[in-house]
């Protein structure tokens, strides 16, 4: 693939130390920030005030992915706070182009969000009404999982919907995104990859990207 961009989780990130670990990895295309409000998914990490602040002193643009019931309701806010993206999951979604509307109308981009278990079929028309679809390539709530491929038929069949279309919708890939695995998700025609533990667990964040970035453009 020619181009694709690195977005790293700072899930896996140090929280009490934030400003220093957005520093690590400037080389990234965005930061990835992971809402998780444990109703949604069991876990829980950070909310809006602490999203606000992280969107007030980084250099890079924020791509949200938010893990929570009602997005309806709670997501337009985080447009409002000025984030580059904002990604929903449709399972949690009521009124998924009504939400996509409100997320645009704000400025943010908007994303929808599928776990492994969620056919794309339903979803393919909505996609005029989206800037990216995150494909989740393990189950939403942890960092540090191991990369589905039972996935990867349903990358496939998105992407070739995407490029039948037309469409200018990235796809995006989360978890489980090592050198290794990122080549796959690549090759079945993902462009944005998120990395949590294979960024924020390396010696050197920043070499971690690149080596991510090489290894998705040969693919
Ligand atoms: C999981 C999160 C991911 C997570 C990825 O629910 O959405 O963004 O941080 O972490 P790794 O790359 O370690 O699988
Ligand atoms: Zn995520």
């Amino acid at each position: 693939m020619a181009q694709c961009c690195i977005h790293p989780s700072i899930l896996s990130a140090d929280f009490v130390n934030l400003e220093a670990e957005l520093g690590k990895i400037s080389s990234a295309d965005a930061v990835h920030v992971d809402v998780m409000d444990n109703h949604f998914v069991p876990n829980l990490t950070i909310g809006l005030p602490v999203v606000e602040r992280i969107q007030e002193i980084s250099r890079l643009p924020l791509d949200a992915h938010l893990m929570i019931a009602d997005p309806d309701r709670w997501a337009p806010a985080y447009a409002d706070a000025g984030l580059n993206s904002v990604t929903f999951h449709v399972e949690a979604a009521s009124a998924p182009v009504r939400l996509a509307r409100e997320l645009r109308k704000r400025g943010a981009k908007a994303g929808m969000a599928l776990k492994p278990g969620t056919a794309v079929e339903p979803y393919l028309d909505l996609l005029p009404e989206m800037d990216m679809l995150l494909i989740m390539t393990v189950e939403p709530g942890f960092g540090g999982q191991a990369f589905l491929d039972v996935t990867l038929p349903k990358i496939r069949r998105a992407a070739s919907a995407i490029a039948g279309s037309g469409l200018p919708v990235a796809i995006q890939v989360d978890g489980g995104v090592t050198e290794e695995t990122i080549q796959r998700a690549a090759e079945a025609g993902a462009n944005v990859f998120v990395a949590g533990s294979a960024v924020y667990g390396a010696e050197d964040p920043d070499a971690a990207i690149s080596a991510l970035r090489k290894s998705a453009e040969t693919a």
